[in-house]
C-alpha cells in the first residue's frame, strides 16, 4: 500500500517552491499526497482559556481539529513551508499558537515520520523559520528525521539549482528509508540552528541542550540599517522580478520535474 503523505504548507504561491517540493519527494516514494494548504484554512487565534488543557473540546470554530485529522490520516508528514521576514509565515505560526488543543492527539501522532524543509530567497536572510517549524513539528510528536533549509527564491528553483536539488533527494531519501540526519552546525539532539548564549555556551533554544563555543565578534551586521533597507528593496527583490522574466520558460519547464520524475 502506498505511502500516505501529508505535507503541511502554508504559502500562496499554488506552483511555488513548498507545492513542487512535496510533490517531487511524493513522487519519489510513490506515496499518496495530501497537502493541507494553511493559508486555505481558518485558523482563528488561541484565546488562552486552557479549556483544551482539562480535556475539555476546543470551542473554537474553525479548521484546526480538520488539520489533526489529516495528520492522523497520515503515515509520514513534510512541514514545508517558506521564510517570510525571517521567520515563519504567519499561517504557519498561527496554527503553531493552537498547539495547546494538540497536546491529546500528541502520543497518538509520536513516531510519525517528518521532515521539516524550509524554502529562503537570500543566503543570510534564513532567519529562524525553520526553528518555527521544527517547533511545530516536536510539539505535533513528530519522529523529526531532518531539518533542511532549501535556497530558492522563485518558483520552481528548487529544481534548478543543484545544491538545492541534492538537499531535496536527501529529504526524500531519509524520508525513505526512515533514517535521521544531523547537517552542519545543527543541534546535535534536535537540528535546530538557533541559539542563545548561556554561560559561555551555546543554548538551543528547541530542546534545552547545551553546546560550547567561543562568541567573539567578527563582523558587525548591518541588516534593517536604512542604507540596507534601500538596497533590499530596490536591487534585491526589484531585480528578483527581472530574473523572473528572463527565466521564467526555464522555471515553468522545470517544475515539471515534480510530475514526471
Ligand atoms: C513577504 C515575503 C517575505 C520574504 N522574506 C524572506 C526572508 O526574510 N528571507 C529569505 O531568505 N527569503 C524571503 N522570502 C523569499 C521566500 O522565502 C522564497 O521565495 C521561497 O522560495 C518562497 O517559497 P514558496 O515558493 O513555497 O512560496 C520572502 C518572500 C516573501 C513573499
Amino acid at each position: 500500500m502506498a505511502l500516505k503523505l501529508l505535507s503541511i504548507v502554508a504559502t500562496e504561491r499554488k506552483k511555488g517552491n513548498s507545492v513542487l517540493a512535496s510533490m517531487y519527494i511524493a513522487k519519489r516514494l510513490n506515496a499518496e499526497l495530501e497537502i493541507v494548504n494553511l493559508t486555505k484554512m481558518e485558523i482563528k487565534p488561541c484565546k488562552a482559556c486552557y479549556r483544551c488543557l482539562y480535556g475539555e473540546d476546543c470551542k473554537i470554530e474553525d479548521d484546526v481539529e480538520s488539520i489533526f485529522e489529516k495528520i492522523d490520516w497520515a503515515d509520514a508528514v513534510l512541514i514545508v513551508s517558506p521564510v517570510y521576514w525571517l521567520d515563519a509565515t504567519g499561517k504557519l505560526k498561527a496554527l503553531l499558537d493552537r498547539c495547546f488543543m494538540s497536546i491529546r492527539y500528541f502520543k497518538q501522532f509520536s513516531g510519525k515520520r517528518a521532515v521539516v524543509l524550509t524554502p529562503y530567497g537570500f543566503e543570510g536572510m534564513k532567519g529562524w523559520a525553520s526553528a518555527t517549524h521544527l517547533v511545530l513539528a516536536r510539539i505535533l510528536g513528530f519522529d523529526v528525521l531532518a531539518n533542511i533549509e532549501l535556497r530558492a527564491a522563485l518558483p520552481a528553483e528548487i529544481f534548478t539549482d543543484k545544491e538545492t536539488f541534492e538537499k531535496l533527494n536527501l529529504a526524500a531519501n531519509l524520508l525513505e528509508k526512515g533514517e535521521r540526519a544531523v547537517l552542519d552546525h545543527q543541534c546535535p539532539v534536535c537540528m535546530n540552528i538557533i541559539f542563545r548564549i548561556r554561560d559561555n555556551n551555546l543554548e538551543c533554544p528547541v530542546c534545552g541542550s547545551l553546546l560550547n563555543i567561543n562568541m567573539e565578534l567578527v563582523e558587525r551586521g548591518e541588516r534593517f540599517s536604512q542604507k540596507w533597507v534601500v538596497e533590499h528593496f530596490s536591487v534585491e527583490l526589484i531585480g528578483l522580478k527581472e530574473r523572473y522574466k528572463e527565466l521564467k520558460d526555464e522555471l515553468k519547464e522545470a517544475a515539471k520535474i515534480a510530475e514526471h520524475i
